[in-house]
């Protein structure tokens, strides 16, 4: 890996303002090249965590990654999300050779994770969020020992399959505050598969955390969750943030207004049938007559169902979230 150098700063940025700035714009023209749904890369600004710079020979910036780390108490809702210790690095890499300075940039990383003095025990992770097609990082994340975890993927407006109907017995209607019990039962049932993927650890706060959320998301009309009823038993759902509830969303993908959709699930019992695609079907109609530009979703790349299932349902990957653990497991 010669000719590069890897740095950390913790207070300005090392180099001028214009050199980062001719960096990102270069990042955001091969980003626009590689998936027009990218967002344009911000430029790293002082914000009080590390940030790492990769420059070449002449001493022009390749890469940028800000250090973040999130920690989650007992307790916390992001418990339930991810390990209590989070190291986040927010890459902005560029250059004539972006895979090798992704690689310089990630080696600088582990050196810092290495220094800290606690947040990198057995609970740990240490996690990096890459365009899903830029195929030149794939190689240099791999060889670090990151794995790729999570998929953000986005569907544009009226893509997908056309409209369907549910199975004989089974109406779709929008929940209301006396689905609580039912809508929680169905997104605990959801829980308990994502476990399986190594993304979701149910704790023991988390029914009664999830019951809140649910309790709000029924309290506004409509509530943008549609549940399927086989004879008036719940058989599956569908939870979908409009814009305005999805605020968080927008700055990841280039074009909006964006939606979200936080959980698809239908009870084992009754997969293959068809309900989650006229659930889904719901979805996509409200969205696209309420002018929803693009509908983004996360799913784990390790769940079997869930990637081909969102795939038909007109989904593409957009964003990648790679991770390994315990974080100074990164080589
Ligand atoms: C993903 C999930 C919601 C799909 O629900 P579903 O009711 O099984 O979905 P469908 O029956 O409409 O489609 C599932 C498959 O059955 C097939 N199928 C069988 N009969 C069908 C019918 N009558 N109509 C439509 N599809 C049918 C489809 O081709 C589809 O195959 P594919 O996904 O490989 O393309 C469901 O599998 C699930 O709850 N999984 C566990 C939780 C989960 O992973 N949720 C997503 C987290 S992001």
């Amino acid at each position: 890996m010669s000719g590069y150098v890897a740095r950390v700063r913790h207070d300005d940025l090392p180099g001028s303002d214009a050199e980062f700035d001719l960096l990102v714009t270069s990042v955001a023209q091969r980003w626009a090249a590689i998936d027009p749904l990218l967002p344009e890369p911000l430029p790293p600004r002082p914000s009080g965590y590390p940030l790492l710079t990769v420059s070449n020979g002449p001493g022009s910036p390749v890469a940028t990654g800000t250090m973040r780390y999130s920690w989650y108490q007992p307790g916390e809702v992001g418990r339930t999300w991810g390990v209590p210790d989070q190291h986040w690095l927010t890459p902005v890499v560029g250059g004539p050779d972006p895979g090798r300075a992704l690689d310089s940039l990630i080696t600088s990383w582990r050196e810092q994770l290495e220094q800290l003095p606690t947040g990198t025990g057995s609970e740990s992770a240490a996690l990096i969020t890459w365009p899903a097609r830029d195929i030149c990082g794939v190689v240099p994340l791999q060889r670090h020992g990151l794995q790729p975890q999570r998929i953000l993927a986005a569907r544009q407006h009226r893509r997908g399959v056309p409209p369907s109907l549910p199975p004989r017995d089974v109406t779709i209607r929008l929940a209301e505050m006396q689905d609580l019990t039912q809508v929680v039962g169905l997104l605990m049932e959801e829980h308990r598969y994502e476990e399986h993927f190594g993304g979701v650890f149910i704790q023991p706060e988390t029914p009664e955390q999830t019951r809140r959320v649910v309790m709000r998301a029924l309290g506004r009309s409509p509530s943008w969750i549609w549940l399927a009823e086989r004879r008036g038993r719940p058989v599956g759902l569908i939870w979908v943030s409009p814009p305005e509830r999805a605020r968080w969303a927008a700055p990841l993908v280039s074009t909006g207004p964006a939606a979200h959709i936080g959980y698809g699930l239908v009870t084992e019992d009754e997969r293959g049938n068809g309900i989650g695609t006229a659930l889904v079907s719901h979805a996509h109609q409200a969205l696209d007559s309420y002018g929803v530009s693009v509908t983004l979703l996360n799913y784990a790349v390790m769940n079997p169902l869930s990637g081909p299932f969102w795939n038909r349902m007109g989904y593409r990957p957009i964003w990648m979230t790679w991770e390994v653990r315990p974080a100074l497991a990164l080589r």
